[in-house]
């Protein structure tokens, strides 16, 4: 008897020493995959850290480019497009117009009524479509066909006031925000697409001719006055209500900045001289690229397996189509090599771009103490339930991780286009501060960012300088600014003016 219980006590004394060791060993596989979360996290903070010496070798860098890309046609990455815009709004323009922007997953077309000196925007309306995924890689055909389908329906619906005068044609200024070209003000080619748009066919093609083609196919009788960037149009649009706007920057599904050059300091421009002596310049800065670039192995992925591979890299570094990618990727590596959601990779997890970025700065934004927006994105956009605090405390820095890379990068773009401008350095007797006119999505919703780039762009700057910039939200400058810029290339003005 005494035997048998000394057998069971030793058989169960070992039992509770196997689940024991189990258990160590269990809890020290746990704690060595956490330290293993943590190597991947640490060593992303590392490689994404941009010190202020760094923003300044890539502000730098920008100017220098700059200065490449305008001496000659492909002598920098980045285009230096010339806008045919030598005439910022003055205020003068009158009449109705139209605008059509397009530049992301959703267009808009808008009326605009400008009334002059006196009484500015009378009134303006506008319809956004969003635009079915399938016609962002179709046919050119395709995609205008839609586009004019749209404005056909959103020209039947002017209402009183809102005509155009009798005999007279509608005017479109078109907003198109991709690398164009330029041949004049109202026509340009299209050098490459971003952003997630691949039509092969409408590369090399006039995108005036082609939307013109489209609208005539159903039945819209309006002329393109001015063809545009959304920096241009933002720039156009900010130098109407904001005053001293020297350049515009897109911080939204893409990004990229426009300013003001003195015509003469452009060695490729071959037109005669404009009587303003000044041209607005599209820099197409989304292709900007430098070794100074903190480049992670998630950024070359993410370039490597994208429709634009290559091309884009600070774009895909900084705006809203990248920034929740980048932050899923991270995770994937966490799950994959530290079984960070658990033992299997989560399925959804694996989805390029199924985190988007406002579902991370949603996460990014959280204050709840137990982080609970955190919880419900992961489950319902990634189907992770069940997280733990500690688990969405890390999510949180990653995201705090790539937004603040993205915007201190994009602060130290704006330091480049400031120095090329000569406007880093106090000048005596100018007192008039210099407006930058900032809009886009990223700049518009995500706080975080926001904030990181205004306050890294001061800094930068140094205060004495700063006090000197303004940045300002031009809350939808593109649409009004190509509308006022069709105004400016009227085929009606000389007729008026005479
Ligand atoms: C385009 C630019 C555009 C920017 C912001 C970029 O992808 O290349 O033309 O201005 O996005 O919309």
């Amino acid at each position: 008897m005494r035997k048998a219980a000394v057998g069971a006590t030793v058989i169960c004394a070992a039992a509770v020493c196997a689940a024991a060791a189990v258990v160590v060993r269990q809890r020290m596989k746990s704690s060595s995959k956490w330290a293993r979360a943590m190597a991947i996290l640490k060593e992303l903070d590392e490689k994404c850290e941009t010190p202020l010496g760094k923003l300044r070798q890539v502000a730098d860098a920008m100017t220098v480019e700059m200065h490449a890309g305008l001496a000659s046609e492909g002598g920098s990455k980045l285009k230096m497009l010339i806008s045919y815009v030598d005439n910022l709004p003055t205020g003068d323009e009158h009449g109705l117009f139209y605008a059509l922007d397009l530049g992301g997953t959703n267009f808009r077309v808008l009326r605009v009524k400008l009334g002059g000196k006196e009484k500015g925007v009378v009134q303006q309306e506008f319809d956004e479509v969003s635009i079915p995924p399938e016609l962002m890689v179709g046919t050119s055909e395709e995609l205008f066909d839609y586009i004019a389908a749209a404005l056909a329906k959103f020209v039947a619906t002017e209402g009183e006031g809102l005509h155009p005068e009798p005999n007279r044609q509608r005017e479109l200024g078109f907003t198109f925000s991709f690398p164009v070209k330029q041949t004049s003000i109202a026509s340009g080619t299209l050098i490459r697409w971003t952003k997630g748009f691949s039509i092969e066919d409408t590369v090399g093609e006039d995108v005036v001719a082609e939307l013109t083609k489209a609208m005539k196919r159903k039945g819209v009788d309006m002329r393109v006055t001015a063809l545009v960037n959304d920096t241009v149009g933002t720039l156009a649009g900010g130098r109407y209500t904001k005053g001293n706007v020297i350049a515009a920057v897109i911080l939204g599904t893409g990004t990229n900045a426009a300013y003001v050059e003195r015509a003469s300091a452009i060695p490729k421009w071959h037109g005669p001289l404009p009587r303003s002596g000044e041209m607005v310049i599209n820099m197409e800065w989304g292709n900007f690229r430098s070794s100074h670039l903190p480049l992670t192995e998630y950024d070359i992925a993410l370039d490597e397996e994208s429709l634009n591979p290559g091309e884009q890299i600070y774009e895909k570094m900084i705006s809203g189509m990248y920034l929740g990618e980048m932050v899923r990727r991270v995770l994937c590596k966490m799950a994959e090599e530290a079984s960070f959601f658990g033992d299997t990779v989560p399925p959804k997890l694996k989805t390029p771009f199924i985190l988007r970025t406002p579902d991370m700065s949603a996460m990014h934004h959280d204050t709840s103490p137990d982080l609970k927006v955190v919880a419900s994105k992961l489950k319902d956009v990634l189907g992770i339930p069940n997280t733990s605090l500690k688990v969405r405390k890390v999510i949180v820095d990653i995201c705090d991780i790539i937004a603040s890379r993205g915007a201190c990068l994009s602060a130290a773009g704006i330091l480049g286009i400031i120095k090329k401008l000569g406007k880093d350095a106090l000048k005596q007797g100018e007192n008039q501060k210099s407006v930058i006119a900032l809009d886009g999505g990223l700049f518009e919703h995500y706080a975080k960012f926001r904030e990181c780039m205004e306050d890294s762009l001061k800094e930068l700057l140094g205060d004495e300088i700063a006090d000197t910039i303004v940045v300002e939200h031009s809350n939808d400058g593109s649409g009004i600014g190509a509308a006022l810029l069709a105004a400016s290339h009227s085929q009606y003005l000389e007729e008026e003016e005479s």
